[in-house]
This record gives structure tokens, sequence and C-alpha cells, in this order.
């Protein structure tokens, strides 16, 4: 399976903030926020990347992260001249999809809790059809939306409803199978000008080929997408990482325990890292 990372957008919603800087490099407590999104691949086994941004940011990205070979990835780059929609990134990351099972998941998004590996790893597994994940929310207006039958089925998906039918919000995190790039092919832009990602759901949906997963209270999900959000996510991460003495989006650590980094290769990262609070923690690791 392979990965899109859609780090793209105007960011307008958090202006000034990206005035010079793309949301998806903004620091998340004590990391780039697009480690979050990144790591969430890496959880699911993912070592194939392709990340999307803007022009503008393509090069600032590239210095972040670099090839991917130093956690034992490989990442290519792709830009997205401008946000025509999510479901876009299939057709711009055609070539790189290869018609195989790929996962998308939106640069902003950070998922973290109890049970998440193992949620990733068997949607990841299932080579047909479409994986995606609901959360519920007070807020549904903002969100794609799912709605639900008594027994569970999928009745409809919704981007944005003006009259929600649940408060299940579809997270930004989507794995689909290798007809993706073809589907996205044949969208059309929606009232709002985009190529909608619930569009895509809806195709696997009519051919009853939507599985949507239910996170329950062990996973937090957040998208930073409002300047509440944002720090709400820093402040968790912050908690949790002090409570529990325990880095999330670690990339490094998250290497090594997926079998990316042999121990000698980690070893080998870590030489060169400079002196910090980072490197000690991942220095830790190996005690
Ligand atoms: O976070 C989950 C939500 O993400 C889902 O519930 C919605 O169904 C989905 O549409 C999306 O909603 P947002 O309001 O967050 O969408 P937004 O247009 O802000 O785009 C999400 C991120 O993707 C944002 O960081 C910008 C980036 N983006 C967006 C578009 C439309 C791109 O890189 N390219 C694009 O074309």
């Amino acid at each position: 399976m392979r990965g899109i990372i859609l780090a793209g957008g105007a960011g307008t919603r958090l202006h000034p903030l990206t005035q010079v800087i793309s949301k998806q490099l903004l620091p998340v407590y004590d990391k780039p926020m697009v480690y979050y999104p990144l790591s969430t691949l890496m959880l699911a086994g993912i070592r194939e990347i392709l990340l999307i941004t803007t022009p503008e940011d393509s090069a600032n990205f590239v210095r972040l992260l670099g090839d991917g070979k130093q956690w034992g990835l490989s990442i290519q780059y792709a830009v997205q001249p401008k946000p025509e929609g999510l479901a876009q990134a299939f057709i711009i990351g055609r070539e790189f999809c290869r018609g195989e099972p790929v996962a998308l998941v939106l640069g902003d998004n950070i998922f973290h809790g109890a049970g998440l590996t193992t949620l990733l790893y068997s949607a990841a597994a299932r080579t047909s059809g479409a994986t995606v994940f609901g959360y519920r929310v007070h807020d549904p207006q903002r969100f794609g939306i799912v709605e639900f039958d008594a027994t569970g089925k999928v009745l409809s998906v919704e981007e944005k409803p003006n009259a929600p039918r649940s408060d299940w919000a579809l997270t930004g995190l989507y794995f689909f199978d290798g007809r993706v790039s073809d589907f996205a092919a044949g969208l059309k832009p929606s009232r709002r000008g985009e190529l909608e990602i619930t569009a895509l759901m809806e195709l696997y949906l009519q051919r009853g080929e939507l599985q949507v997963e239910r996170l329950g209270r062990g996973i937090t999900w957040f998208d930073t997408g409002t300047h509440e959000a944002l720090l709400d996510a820093a402040t968790f991460i912050r908690l949790i990482e002090q409570r529990q003495k325990l880095k999330i989006a670690c990339l490094e650590e998250i290497a090594l325990q997926q079998g990316f980094l042999s121990e000698a290769q980690f070893r080998g990262l870590l030489a060169t890292l400079k002196q910090s609070a980072y490197r000690e923690y991942l220095a830790g690791l190996l005690e």
C-alpha cells in the first residue's frame, strides 16, 4: 500500500499565521504539523509516500523531510497549483499510485490513541473497496458527515451539510483500492468548485464497498483547521507527552518500532542529530 499526504490549500482560516509558512509546517507543540499525519501512514506500515503541496511551499517540505531515507521511507513530492479539492490528490498522484491501493491523509489531521495501529493495519490490509473513519463531533456542520441506520449500515455521506443527518464526522484519513484514480478522474467539480472526497466515497457506497470504522473513546482525533483546534492539539500533545514520558508522532521511534530502520541504522541517524531534548529522548529508547 502507498500513501499520500495532502498538504496544500490556502490556509486562509489561519491568516496571518500562514502568510509566509504553510499551515502543515506550523508547530504542534514540539513537532511540525506534518509529522503527525506522516506518523499515521507509518503506523499503517506504509513506506512509499507522496507529499502534495503548493508550488510555493514545496521547497520547505523537501528541506524538512528530504527523501525520507533517514526513516527508512521513500518520500516523493508533487504540487497542486490550486486547491481544487481533496479528490484531486488521486489525479495528481495517479502515476505514483500505479493502480495500487492507497491511503490519503490530510496534512492537518492528527490521530492518537489505543488500538489505532491495529485499525490502521486492518484498513491497509484490505485490497478492495474503501475504508474511512467516523468520529463523533459537536460541530458537524464543519465536516464531511456520515449517516448510519439503526443497524450501523452506512446510508449517506455528505460534505459540510447545513442540516447534518448525524454527528459522525468523516476524518481526513481514507483508504481506497486501486480504482481510485480512475474514479477521481471521472468526478465533476461540486457547486463550490471542488472535486469532493465525499463524491468519491459515494461511488464506493453505491457499489456496497464503503466501510466506515467508528473511532471510539480510546482514540483522539484533531483537525487543526482553526486557531482553537491548533492550540487544543498542542496542549493535548504536551499533556500526554509529559504525563507518559513518551512522544507522539516521533518518526525515528516509529521507524525503529516498525522495523523500517535496523538498530544500527537508528544509531547512525542519532549520530547525525544535534544535541537537543528530542535527541536525548531518542537515545533513551536504546537503553
Ligand atoms: O478534517 C476532516 C475534514 O477535512 C473532513 O471531515 C471533510 O470531509 C473534508 O472535506 C475536510 O474538510 P476541511 O474543511 O478541513 O477541508 P479543507 O478544504 O480545509 O481542506 C483540508 C486540508 O487539505 C487543508 O489543510 C487544506 C488541504 N487542501 C484542501 C483542498 C480543498 C489541499 O491541500 N488541497 C485542496 O484542494
